[in-house]
């Protein structure tokens, strides 16, 4: 670069600008976002490649370049699973508009069920589940879609191309926080088709969470934030609304240590195995347990689950006998814990159900249920030997 040119990161050229980025960039004439921009003092934009490792850098990164950045470690990527990241990314970002009218849908309705278009008001959960469904079962990504919200798994209808992923989702988690704005957030997980072709199966569904090729959530609160792994670390994107984009701003999250807060409905606490109880002592520092932590529980498994991966601490939801029908907690294998499981190892942390490893369970049915420990590895480690010596 000439001792005279300046040189603007993406950041500083939209201060200068007081433009977006994109619209910046096609002020420039310059559309790949891939590149840097430079200008010299005449004002005069010029592109020069970006080195090649462009993970970590100090220009602003958003997740369409990541994702791509990260295919770009995988020679052999057809490019299909970067842009179903990415249609999930441009679905998190409806979602998240809407999350933030949810409280109005009914004073803009006009008997509550209808809006001012006349349209039907959707409850959120329904409209979370539609917006990921409708943004990527046409793509010709994927075979298959299977949503919490739904009973049967769905292959991808004949009208439409069929890809090799299977696409598994929790699209509002937390849901029933909705009414007292409170978080909420969307898990999913892919995983590769298991037959090279035909219309897909449920077993091809059923799979352990240890074959999961990408999984991530999405986390509605005081901002919008995008987390996701494809087995090449955490990172994690804020969504600046001013620029409509998710930017990079947690590259590489490990969980620290040691942990400060557990997580838990200790309002249960009565319903839970003696080894279970015990481990909640210990938790709170009684007879040889750890420092105590700290509390916090917001009843929102991503929100809960983000707090502790960026601050450290466990996550529980244990298997209680408050239900014969349910005994084995509230969460889901496929849908919540096995994609935050895997979440949780690649940031330096354990998942289990108690037992074992949740991405070594094989599961047995769409919407199975595990009790989960997830977070800190000593701290799941720590549960396991308390159930082994007073449960089993
Ligand atoms: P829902 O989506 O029905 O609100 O369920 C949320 C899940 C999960 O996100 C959270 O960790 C757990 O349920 C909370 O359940 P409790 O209210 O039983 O604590």
């Amino acid at each position: 670069m000439s001792p005279h040119a300046e040189e603007f990161s993406l950041g500083q050229l939209e201060l200068q600008a007081g433009k977006n980025i994109k619209g910046c960039l096609a002020l420039l004439g310059l559309s790949d976002n891939r590149n840097r921009v430079t200008l010299n003092i005449d004002g005069e934009p010029k592109e020069e490649a970006m080195a090649d490792n462009l993970i970590n850098h100090p220009y602003i990164i958003t997740i369409e370049r990541h994702i791509l950045d990260e295919q770009r470690i995988h020679p052999e990527a057809t490019g299909a699973l970067t842009n179903l990241l990415y249609d999930i990314a441009v679905a998190g970002k409806v979602i998240a508009s809407k999350t933030t009218r949810a409280g109005l849908a009914e004073i803009l309705g006009l008997t509550g069920d209808t809006n001012v278009q006349g349209e039907q008001v959707m409850k959120l959960d329904s409209f979370a589940d539609m917006t990921i469904r409708r943004l990527t079962d046409h793509t010709g990504r994927l075979a298959g879609l299977a949503s919490e919200e739904n009973a049967e798994f769905m292959p991808i209808p004949d009208r439409y191309p069929k890809g090799k992923y299977l696409l598994l989702y929790d699209p509002l988690d937390g849901s029933s926080n909705v009414d007292f704005n409170m978080p909420i957030g969307t898990i999913f997980a892919i995983y590769k088709r298991t037959r090279e072709d035909g219309t897909v199966t449920l077993d091809e569904f059923l799979q352990p969470g240890r074959n999961l090729v990408a999984a991530g959530y999405i986390a509605y609160g005081t901002s919008t934030m995008l987390v996701y792994t494809t087995g090449n670390g955490v990172h994690g994107f804020t969504l600046d609304p001013s620029v409509g984009e998710f930017l990079l701003s947690h590259p590489d999250i490990r969980i620290p240590s040691p942990a400060k807060y557990f997580s838990v409905n200790l309002g249960y606490v009565l319903h839970w195995s003696r080894g279970v109880q015990r481990y909640t002592e210990y938790l709170q520092g009684r007879e040889g347990g750890v420092t105590a932590l700290s509390l916090r529980y917001i009843g929102t498994l991503v929100s809960d689950f983000h707090r502790n991966l960026l601050a450290g601490g466990v996550f529980y939801y244990p298997a209680d006998n408050r239900d014969p029908k349910a005994p084995s907690g509230k969460l889901r294998l496929l849908y919540e814990a096995a994609p935050l499981a895997f979440i949780a190892e690649q940031a330096g942390g354990w998942a289990s159900d108690g037992r074992q490893r949740i991405l070594d369970i094989q599961p047995e049915s769409l919407h199975q249920r595990t009790p989960l420990y997830i977070g800190d590895m000593e701290l799941v480690k720590k549960v396991e030997e308390l159930i082994r010596d007073h449960d089993m």
